[in-house]
């Protein structure tokens, strides 16, 4: 990806594309100077804008040809009201923009800069650089198609410049959003992977392969002996259905080695949930995002090393496949967890809760975290509770907490607080072990995650995010692909951004 900037309108090179920005209602170009510099399409743009062919609304669209310029087309991107510009109607214009020109083959864009907006130049730059690139995404393609007659299969954008770009403000902000996105490009393709190709040993091939190419990353693996040794118990029964030996993955990236606080992100990492014993009566076919946590707590670390930020951060990540086998774990059977606490099984299809049990114990016991906090596709409750707009956070500390949803507004990677009451651990009580996993549909979200609350040491700021509506869906958000959509990688390197600088100093 080439990502350049000119304050000059005049000085551009060839390009597929030349995009010109539009309020809503306003009939002029914004910025004016360019307007008057398209004299040969002055006339076609004020008459796309007179007959109210083109409104300027978000997201709207309208193609012009143009003589004697180096694009080979025009488009006119609507921005709705100027008034109420923000940074995620940006991203939603600019995705909207993407997705047209991925399904043009317009590949190298002159975009054309707003100018004197409410925003500052980098908001403007994140807003329109994150809703170009996080839509500039193919899925790996499974098709026999072969490729069109100039071989644009699936070809992404590749140029981008930024025109009437003043200030180093874009092109840094894009820079940045480009170093974001190839995180979030990594954990979509993770996600997106068969599930039969994406398994534990391929998960520990490829962490081990990032710990070779970037030696900011420390990787360390756990094979199935090491994982009995260091009584990963629960992490074992779940493992029991597969065929594949589990793996247990750390990935370590200290930004700032002189300070002691430590952000450790546990990740779910199931490569495929059938629900085990409890075999899934519906839904199965979606289960290859089941290892979405573990996918976005990699890419936080690939991230936050691409990004340099000055933070020690820890991804850890329990992986295994939920099988239905005769060897399966069986509901109603007690087994001992890495904790110390035994629980009863009670219902197969709760796995994810009890690899997570494991590793949350873990990591409070050996990584000396200042904060944990646990990403999941856990829960099918929390699309009922949320639907795709949000994702569920649970947390026992009020800092992180309000934390986690300033981040969420920033990012528009949305988190909303749900509750983490005592009497939720009432539900899980067991006659013959310490818990059960699992009491029924009542509450789902908040009882696993209260489940998981009594492996995390008590001293330790802990938050729970529940991404199993916001991983992976198959509506087509605007700058969102279809299926894997890397939500959470923005969220929580925001956060880990904007850490309290006292602690980050102790
Ligand atoms: N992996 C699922 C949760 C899930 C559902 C993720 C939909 C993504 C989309 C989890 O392991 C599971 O099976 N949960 C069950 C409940 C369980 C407690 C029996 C569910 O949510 O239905
Ligand atoms: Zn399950
Ligand atoms: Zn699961």
């Amino acid at each position: 990806m080439k990502l350049t900037g000119a304050a000059h309108f005049e000085k551009r090179k060839k390009a597929d594309l030349l995009v010109l920005p539009f309020w809503q209602h306003e009939k002029q170009a914004s910025p004016a100077f360019s307007l008057s510099l398209l004299e040969s399409g002055k006339k076609a743009i004020q008459a796309l804008l007179e007959t109210g062919d083109f409104k300027g609304k978000e997201g709207e669209v309208a193609v012009l040809y143009l003589d004697k310029q180096p694009e080979k087309r025009c488009v006119l991107l609507g921005l709705g009201k100027e008034k109420l510009l923000h940074i995620e109607g940006l991203r939603r214009s600019y995705g909207t923009l993407a997705k047209t020109c991925l399904g043009k083959k317009w590949l190298s864009l002159n975009v054309v800069v707003p100018e004197k907006t409410q925003l500052s130049e980098s908001e403007l730059g994140r807003g329109m650089s994150e809703g170009l690139l996080l839509a500039n995404y193919h899925i790996p393609s499974l098709k026999h198609s072969q490729p069109d007659q100039d071989g644009n299969e699936n070809k992404l954008i590749h140029s981008i410049h930024w025109v009437g770009a003043s200030s180093k403000a874009i092109t840094q902000e894009s820079e940045k959003a480009f170093k974001l996105c190839q995180a979030v490009y990594y954990v979509r393709d993770l996600v997106n992977g068969n599930a039969d190709e994406v398994t534990p040993p391929y998960l520990a091939q490829q962490v081990k392969e990032l710990g070779r190419q970037y030696p900011e990353i420390k990787v360390t693996v756990f094979d199935k002996k090491r994982i009995e040794k260091e009584h990963l118990d629960l992490l074992l029964a779940v493992n029991r259905g597969s065929s594949l030996d589990p793996a247990f993955l750390i990935l370590e990236y200290r930004g700032n080695p002189q300070s002691k606080d430590h952000t450790v992100i546990v990740g779910k990492g199931i490569t495929y949930d059938t629900g085990g014993l409890n075999i899934k009566s519906s839904g199965m076919e979606t289960m290859k995002c089941d290892m979405a946590g573990a996918a976005t707590a990699i890419g936080i670390i690939l991230a936050a090393r691409h990004l340099k930020l000055k933070v020690n951060v820890t991804a850890v990540a329990p992986v295994t496949e939920n099988c239905t086998d005769a060897n399966s774990f069986k509901p109603g059977d007690v087994y001992k967890s890495h904790h110390g606490k035994t629980v009863e099984m009670t219902n197969s299809d709760a796995e994810g809760r009890l690899i997570l049990a494991d590793a949350l114990s873990y990591a409070s016991k050996k990584l000396k975290p200042t904060r944990i906090i646990d990403m999941a596709t856990l829960t099918g409750a929390i699309d009922i509770a949320l639907g795709s707009e949000a994702a569920g956070m649970l947390s026992s500390d009020e800092m992180l907490a309000a934390a986690l949803i300033q981040a969420g507004q920033t990012t528009f990677e949305r988190v909303w607080r749900m509750p983490l009451y005592d009497e939720y651990l009432e539900r899980l009580k067991s006659d013959i072990a310490d818990l059960k996993s699992w009491n029924g549909r009542s509450a789902g979200s908040c009882v696993a995650a209260i489940f998981l609350r009594e492996f995390v040491d008590p001293s330790i700021s802990w938050a729970h995010l529940d991404i199993a509506s916001t991983a992976y869906g198959t509506d087509n958000k605007k700058y969102l692909p279809k299926y894997a959509t890397g939500m959470g990688v923005r969220l929580i390197i925001e956060l880990l951004e904007h850490l309290p600088k006292a602690k980050a100093k102790s």
